[in-house]
């Protein structure tokens, strides 16, 4: 387990790129998980948005944000005014990572290791649509872009460079279903998501 570097195409395209992805053994997450779940979305699309890796939902269908924090993404998206099909969608890590419990899996957080392993399919992705705005949800997807001494409490919302891109950090948005105050959580993230839209 030496990373995703040898398992990346000659071409980098968004096809070639997210059926090698498929194949990759970078890391021991591929083990346990159904599936790895690529990012999606148009090439050269203005916003890519960098999640934490597929929760149980996604793990199953094959698909970045298509489980509960993904509706509240969507809704924050439309009302930001941020079109969906400006926008690219990823994750920091392509497996999901979980302890079974029972019948359950329990979402587990990725190591920095596995950050690291899978890097290479999100600098592929990068330098592929090369967007305008990277959306950056939460602190895991901050340490793999924007290093370990990124503090999203304190940097949320303001346009950081990050090459040729601008970079917004946000919470994720998982975070805001488990807030105790989901009102005011989400109303945090959707500013996060207009100074997104502002950015670019
Ligand atoms: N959480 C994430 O970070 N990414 C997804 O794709 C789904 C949930
Ligand atoms: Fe490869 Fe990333 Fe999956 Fe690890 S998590 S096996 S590096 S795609």
């Amino acid at each position: 387990n030496t990373g995703a570097a040898r398992f990346l195409p000659e071409r980098l395209e968004l096809d070639a790129l997210s059926r090698a992805a498929a194949r990759c053994e970078g890391c021991d997450l591929h083990r346990a998980a159904t599936q790895t779940v690529f990012g999606e979305g148009p090439r050269q699309a203005a916003f890519m948005l960098v999640g934490e890796q597929p929760g149980d939902q996604e793990d199953r269908q094959g698909h970045p944000f298509v489980g509960p924090a993904g509706r509240v993404l969507d809704r924050g998206l439309q009302e930001a005014g941020i079109a969906r099909d400006s926008v690219y969608l990823t994750n920091a890590v392509k497996h999901f990572s979980f302890t079974p419990r029972g019948k359950r899996r329990i979402h587990q957080k990725p190591t920095a290791a596995e950050i690291d392993a899978c890097r290479p399919w999100l600098d592929a992705e990068l330098a592929v649509v090369r967007p305008r705005v990277v959306v950056v949800l939460g602190a895991t997807a901050a340490r793999a872009l924007l290093g370990r001494e990124f503090r999203v409490t304190r940097h949320r919302g303001e346009p950081v460079p990050l090459g040729d891109a601008l970079a917004v950090a946000t919470v994720h948005p998982s975070s805001v279903l488990r807030a105790p105050d989901r009102d005011d959580a989400y109303e945090g993230f959707l500013a996060d998501l207009r100074a997104a839209a502002g950015a670019a």
